[in-house]
């Protein structure tokens, strides 16, 4: 057994997120582009033999008991594994923002499971891992994996990308006041939304081949964007100001590519050719955001998902 392991858990933006219908399971059935961004998490994990999961993190407004991704999903590695008297002190270095549409707490579970395999010597290859992370979280095997992916079912059936990452560069915000509850955005879209949505497996399937074969995606580029289509975004932002803020600030940036909400929000980005493009941009029109009440970062599209940092 190692006596440390550090990982990076980074955040992900959806290039695309179209809401198909209802499953069985009460889930929806999705059709979507992941994209994971190098805006990380840090998760440091040290082994205890006092059989205990302790969590600690840097930031107060986050709950390190029961609830939280990473300690569920030491629990479910622990109780599949059988030894019961494995124990870690984990440490969270937390910088994507919480309850922002990105995946943090996802991304999260998923760097522990990595982290602790490597920690306790379990020996699960990277696809066991994605496999178990569903059973935890629908976006679990995509933080575990990474990089541009199409994402079905409730988004944890993955198919990586044609394409190698493009080297486009992300404008990103979010109001620190305001967070969005995923189950919460999913119901206002079933309220909403539901009478349209489609039913059966060959809908469904048409869908998915539809996206498979989008001329954006093969390969991902900047000199023919993603259109950047969120079904959760015309749900959300009228009922949520600083989204609508948001977009309209980024909308202003120039030499903006195309604008959209992540996930279930309320976090905001704008893709640009380049990161020195980001940059440039959000140096000319930093203030307004600011006055506004945003956090806002500037970020690259990366290739993988969470990562050993030996
Ligand atoms: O799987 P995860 O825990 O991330 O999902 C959180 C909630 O979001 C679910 O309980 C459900 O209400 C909603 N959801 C959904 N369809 C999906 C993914 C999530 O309705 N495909």
């Amino acid at each position: 057994m190692t006596a440390s392991v550090r990982v990076t858990a980074p955040a992900k933006i959806n290039l695309h997120l179209e809401v198909l219908g209802l499953r069985d399971d009460g889930f929806h059935e999705l059709a979507m582009v992941m994209q994971t961004i190098d805006l990380v998490d840090v998760l440091t994990c040290e082994n205890t033999s006092d059989g205990l999961i302790h969590l600690s993190c840097d930031v107060e407004d986050l709950s390190t008991g029961h609830d939280n991704l990473i300690v569920r999903a030491a629990e479910c590695l622990r109780s599949r594994s059988g030894f019961n008297e494995l124990g870690a002190a984990i440490h969270l270095t937390k910088r994507i923002p919480i309850g922002a549409g990105l995946a943090g707490g996802s991304s999260n579970g998923a760097a522990a499971l990595v982290a602790l395999n490597t920690l306790w010597g379990l020996g699960h290859s990277r696809k066991s891992l994605e496999s178990m992370s569903a059973e935890l979280g629908s976006d679990m095997p995509f933080c575990i994996a990474g990089g541009t992916q199409l994402c079905f079912g409730r988004g944890e059936v993955l198919e990586a990308c044609p394409s190698s990452v493009a080297p486009m560069g992300v404008v990103l915000v979010k109001d620190p006041s305001v967070s969005v509850s995923t189950p919460w955005a999913y119901g206002e879209c079933k309220r909403q939304r539901g009478d349209s949505y489609l039913s059966g497996e060959s809908a469904f399937e048409q869908r998915r081949q539809r996206l498979r074969y989008a001329d954006w995606l093969r390969p991902l580029r900047s000199d023919l964007p993603p259109p950047l289509q969120n079904d959760l975004q015309m749900v959300v932002a009228p009922q949520i100001p600083s989204v609508r803020t948001a977009l309209e600030l980024l909308s202003s940036l120039p030499g903006q590519l195309r604008v959209a909400m992540s996930g279930s929000g309320p976090s905001c980005f704008a893709l640009f050719v380049d990161r020195d493009a980001a940059d440039r941009a959000l140096d000319h029109q930093r203030r307004e955001f600011v006055q506004a009440g945003f956090e806002v970062w500037t970020c690259s599209l990366q290739a993988e998902g969470v990562k050993l940092a030996l």
